[in-house]
């Protein structure tokens, strides 16, 4: 293990008793696992806890947790052949190795293919994530193709954002952007031309998508900014109360509790390397005060 400077990372637990490095800045904490790269909690001084963890998330290795921020990797959504692949790939239920501290609250995290993974997607890569705390949180995955053939992955950054109340909450900037809706039961009256409120379930995947979005939840609680750089498709999901009943690892009413905005490449718009080539998703996430 990496030396860890004590005045802005320090070690502490998970739940499980797994190791967690918590950024601790002027502006707040934030703690990641070195299992899934996970970020786990986010808290902005003055205020509580921005990420939802679920009361059920399992914290066991090959598990995928639930809340927080998982990394997707390197397909979104059910593998397209083999049933017997967890969703949303590897990345999540991998164990990353803790490459760089510093400077300040900051921590990077790799994963390299092996056998494990390449059984699972016959590609080399090295997957990069760094985590850092500043004004907000700023998350970057950039992947590298180590290998001597081209390959094309999907990735998401899955954030589960703590909401006071679904139906109170709001997601603005996805106004006339094209998306697929894939609930099951989705609301018959929303506007694709207003803001995105909750009253149904709600799956879709955005394409083509701007650099900024808004996730507002109750108005006294202000609001928080999602910016990225290098993502084309953003997911908005609420699984709303018969999904989340018959969800692993999620009380019957915790679906109040969150909406993912996830900041993604993924479906058509997945991300296509050369050998030698790198892309990286980058997201700063900003807790703005009331409006
Ligand atoms: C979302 C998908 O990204 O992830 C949903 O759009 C899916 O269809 C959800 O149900 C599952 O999340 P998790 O954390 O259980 O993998």
């Amino acid at each position: 293990m990496i030396q860890l400077p004590t005045d802005s990372v320090a070690q502490v637990t998970d739940p499980g008793g797994r190791p967690l490095l918590e950024l601790q800045g002027p502006e707040g904490t934030a703690r990641v696992g070195l299992l899934g790269a996970h970020v786990q909690s986010w808290v902005v001084k003055g205020e509580d806890e921005q990420l939802f963890m679920s009361s059920k998330a399992s914290y066991e290795a090959g598990v995928a947790s639930r809340g927080g921020i998982p990394v997707v990797f390197p397909w979104f959504g059910g593998h397209s052949t083999r049933t017997d692949l967890a969703a949303h790939g590897f990345a999540r239920t991998s164990v990353w190795e803790l490459a760089e501290v510093g400077p300040g609250p900051s921590v990077t995290l790799v994963l390299r293919d092996d056998e494990g993974t390449r059984a699972q997607w016959p590609h080399s890569f090295l997957a990069k994530y760094t985590v850092t705390l500043g004004d907000g949180l700023q998350v970057a995955l950039s992947i590298t193709n180590t290998g001597d053939e081209p390959f094309t992955y999907e990735e998401a950054l899955h954030t589960y954002f703590k909401v006071g109340a679904t139906e109170e909450a709001s997601v603005h900037g996805l106004e006339n952007v094209h998306f697929t809706e894939f609930a099951k039961s989705p609301a018959p009256d929303s506007d694709p031309t207003g803001p995105i409120y909750f009253s149904a379930e709600t799956d879709r995947v955005y394409q083509g998508v701007p650099d900024t979005i808004q996730l507002r939840s109750h108005p006294r609680r202000g609001f928080m900014e999602l910016k990225t750089k290098g993502a084309d498709s953003a997911i908005v999901w609420n699984p709303w109360t018969e999904k989340a009943a018959a969800m692993s690892q999620m009380q019957d009413d915790e679906w109040e509790e969150f909406i993912c905005v996830e900041s993604a490449n993924c479906k058509a718009f997945g991300v296509g390397l050369e050998p030698g080539q790198e892309h990286s998703l980058e997201l700063t996430l900003t807790r703005l005060k009331p409006v």
